[in-house]
């Protein structure tokens, strides 16, 4: 029997429709007491604190008590800043629009709104930074800049060159589940918490930072979280810190539970970024050298902006080999909210702004964007621009070829320069682009967990490890990778919720490394158990202990039926007195990186895929339409096809998502006007491309990473790169040949320029009408 690699639902899969799955909000009810907290939020994006009075609030009816700057206890620090420590809990400089400045604590949570509208604070405003514009104007970043380099750029020694800019814009992570804490004192005092957080170490750190206590005196817990989408790596944190604060002072249950509002103006989102950038190219289209400057609208705090940057700027190759390159980042600090993690990690935005170069070049030499695109590959034997050889380069030649085929991309241009003919105000386009995603944590201590697996004598199993589940199926993985470790039945292995208090010091679980880490932990418990059962099987079956082999719940001879129950061996090893738990650990082998050179082996491997979509166009109204997409991703041996598909279909819509509807507006007092879901517009079954063809790559065992897998929580976020490189098609088919320029999200608007901009002028439609608006 193989658990690996079976099409499983999720294990929780029941449990979400049903309502039996909970969520840290659903616990509530298991805390008699309990307190609600609602933040005072200041008017400002920027300004002094004058005076802050927070007594008032105590009259409002309900009310128990209010957090400010005096109640953070001796030895504590009231800071959440994961990195720096920039993230006051109660700031006397407000930095970003509706940020708290202190909270109120009540039997109810509307009680607590309105004790804490009752809190008097006087401001003094300051002028607020809001774009990357001003953010360069007046020299705010949040660091010097990163560079990495290859070779001397010199884009004039080319044949030919181009320079553009490129606008990209963020992305809320809209998890359904909004962040949510619970805290409680234990009774020997101690903190303890259910958080919905991508990091239960750190969030246990940043509460012991707050409350100024050693570590062993917090534990904090994660069920598993309705969606994270990286929101919830570090942004977690302050929620559980006010949490536990509230819970220390009043010796009460207290519950941070932001309302959607809420979570959307205050919490981080993906980065919106500025790229200025020149390329120089032979007239076949090969890049000789890239320039590019990055700029990162990264808001108030640092947070986790350094290693998105870095990301960034390692997939600012994707998968073309740039002889020469010449990169810079820069991190703004703005007066915003403090841009986070977001599935990809800086990633999608690198990618975007190379394709967006390549597709640049091929219309400058009137070639068709995917030869430009295949000349460029690395090749086998080539190395990044920081210096990593791309392992199975030919992979992504491979990928490439066989989608093109399977996806029939040469007639269906045919069809498409035919319909495009036909239609002068509907046009289709189509693309294809390859996806190049570094796997391992940038930051090389993060590549480690553990695990803590625990066998009991009727011979079931609990497992503990160190990642937390938010949607993405690692709980259903590693159930897997336990049973086929220890030959079991599934429902043999039961996985515990994540608790700091069982598995130490964990990292987050991100980077899409989260099956690869902690799977890899819970395979080096599995080892050691067997290795102290396999002894007492060989003797109970009297053979040696070479022959003992795990299946089925039995322990068997090799290649016989001679078998006992795994219960039985259990039973033995117990009456022997030997240990029937083991810890699990496992470290990425092999990286290395070095900041200040900007070299080094960062990443263990790479992911690789390829998406071919076809768009249809509106000219009248930049309306588009997904007709069909089709996938080919590289996920090594799936550890669960339906899992992984699951997250190739959810990561596709996400990415199409970002680069075509989600729009985040802030206004003029840099108070985020799109706060909501009937403002702020996200993909649904509507925007889910009729015809939507997904393959896995077969035979690609991974080799050195968890039964030859390969992550896949990330990289499919950027296969839908092809949908606005395919409404780029569209857009170049009502002209006559150029550029086309459109910044990211490619919104309907936005698209509707891009066209009128495009057709030759006779035929443009709001020209005459704009031109006469302006004059
Ligand atoms: N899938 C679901 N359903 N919900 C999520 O929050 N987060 C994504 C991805 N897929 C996410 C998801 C992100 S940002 C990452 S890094 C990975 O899952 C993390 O999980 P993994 O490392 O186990 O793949
Ligand atoms: Mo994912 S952005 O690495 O949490």
């Amino acid at each position: 029997m193989k658990a690996v690699g079976q099409p499983l639902p999720h294990e929780s899969a029941r449990g979400h429709v049903t309502g039996d799955a909970l969520y840290t909000d659903d616990l509530l009810l298991r805390f008699p007491g309990i307190l609600h907290a609602w933040p005072v939020m200041a008017p400002h994006a920027h300004a002094e604190v004058l005076s802050l009075d927070a007594a008032p609030a105590l009259s409002a009816p309900g009310v128990v008590t209010t957090l400010t700057a005096a109640d953070i206890p001796e030895g504590g620090e009231g800071d959440t800043g994961p990195n720096r420590h920039d993230e006051p809990l109660f700031p006397s400089e407000v930095l970003f629009h509706s940020q708290p400045v202190a909270w109120v604590l009540a039997e109810t949570l509307d009680a607590a709104r309105q004790g804490a509208e009752r809190v008097r604070v006087t401001y003094r405003p300051l002028p607020a930074v809001l774009t990357i514009e001003d953010a360069i104007a007046t020299g705010s970043f949040h660091s010097p800049p990163f560079h990495m380099q290859r070779g001397d750029v010199d884009v004039a020694l080319s044949p030919h060159s181009l320079r553009g800019d490129l606008r990209i814009g963020g992305q809320e992570q809209f998890y359904l589940e909004t962040q949510c804490a619970i805290a409680w004192l234990d009774e020997t005092g101690g903190v303890a918490l259910h958080s919905s957080t991508q990091h239960p170490s750190e969030t246990q750190e940043i509460v012991s930072r707050v409350l100024g206590r050693p570590r062993h005196q917090i534990a904090v817990e994660c069920l598993r979280m309705g969606g994270a989408f990286g929101g919830k790596e570090t942004q977690a944190n302050t929620w559980a810190a006010i949490a536990a604060l509230g819970a220390a002072k009043t010796r009460r249950p207290v519950r941070v539970r932001l309302p959607r509002r809420l979570d959307m103006i205050l919490t981080g989102k993906r980065h919106p970024f500025l790229a200025k950038f020149e390329a120089g190219f032979d007239g076949d289209g090969l890049l000789q050298s890239v320039k590019c400057s990055l700029y990162a609208d990264a808001g108030w705090s640092l947070d986790l902006s350094a290693p998105i940057m870095w990301r960034a700027m390692f997939h600012s190759d994707n998968c073309y080999f740039v002889p020469a390159m010449d990169l810079t980042g820069y991190m703004a600090k703005t007066h915003k909210t403090s841009q986070t993690a977001f599935r990809g990690f800086g990633g999608p935005q690198g990618m975007v702004v190379i394709e967006d170069i390549l597709d640049r070049i091929a219309r400058t030499l009137d070639l068709a964007p995917e030869i430009v695109r295949r000349r460029n590959f690395y090749q086998e034997g080539q190395s990044t621009h920081y210096g990593q050889p791309v392992k199975d380069a030919g992979r992504i030649t491979a990928i490439w070829d066989d989608l093109l085929d399977a996806s029939d991309f040469a007639a269906r241009r045919t069809a498409i320069s035919d319909f495009n003919a036909a239609n002068k105000h509907r046009k289709r386009g189509i693309a294809i682009t390859p996806v190049k995603f570094g796997i391992s944590f940038t930051a090389t201590a993060f590549n480690q967990a553990g695990a803590l697996v625990l066998i009991y004598r009727d011979g079931s199993v609990q497992v503990n490890h160190g990642g937390t589940e938010m949607g993405q199926g690692l709980n259903t993985k590693i159930l897997q990778i336990a049973a086929q470790s220890l030959g079991l039945p599934l429902s043999a292995i039961r996985i515990m919720p994540t608790r700091t208090n069982k598995v130490p010091n964990t990292s987050a679980t991100a980077a899409s490394s989260g099956s690869d880490l902690n799977g890899a932990a819970v395979v080096d418990a599995c080892r050691k158990l067997r290795n102290t059962l396999i002894p007492v099987a060989a003797s109970l079956l009297d053979c040696d202990a070479d022959a003992v082999c795990f299946d089925d719940g039995r322990v068997y001879v090799e290649r016989t039926e001679r078998s006992v129950q795994f219960a039985k061996v259990i039973e033995a090893a117990y009456q022997q007195r030997l240990p029937l738990f083991a810890h699990g650990y496992y470290r990425t082998p092999e990286i290395h990186y070095n900041p200040a050179t900007g070299q080094g082996r960062p990443f263990y491997y790479f992911a690789y895929g390829s998406a071919v979509a076809e768009v249809e166009l509106d000219g009248f109204t930049g309306d588009t339409q997904i007709l069909r997409v089709d996938i080919l991703e590289d996920v090594g041996d799936s550890l669960s096809p339906i899992v992984d598909l699951g997250q190739i279909e959810g990561g596709f819509l996400q990415g199409a998502g970002w680069l075509t509807l989600e729009e985040l507006v802030w206004d003029k007092q840099g108070k985020l006007a799109t706060n909501s879901a009937s403002t702020y517009k996200l993909p649904s079954w509507s925007e889910l491309p009729p015809a939507f063809h997904i393959r896995m790559m077969k035979r690609a065992t991974e080799p050195g990473v968890v039964y030859g897998s390969k992550a896949v929580g990330e990289p499919p976020l950027m296969l839908a790169i092809s949908v606005r490189e395919a409404i780029r098609e569209a857009i170049a088919a009502f002209g006559s040949g150029g550029i086309v320029e459109i910044d990211v999200p490619s919104t309907p608007e936005r698209i509707f320029f891009a066209v009128e901009h495009a057709r030759p002028k006779r035929l443009s439609i709001a020209r005459a009408k704009v031109e006469a608006a302006q004059r």
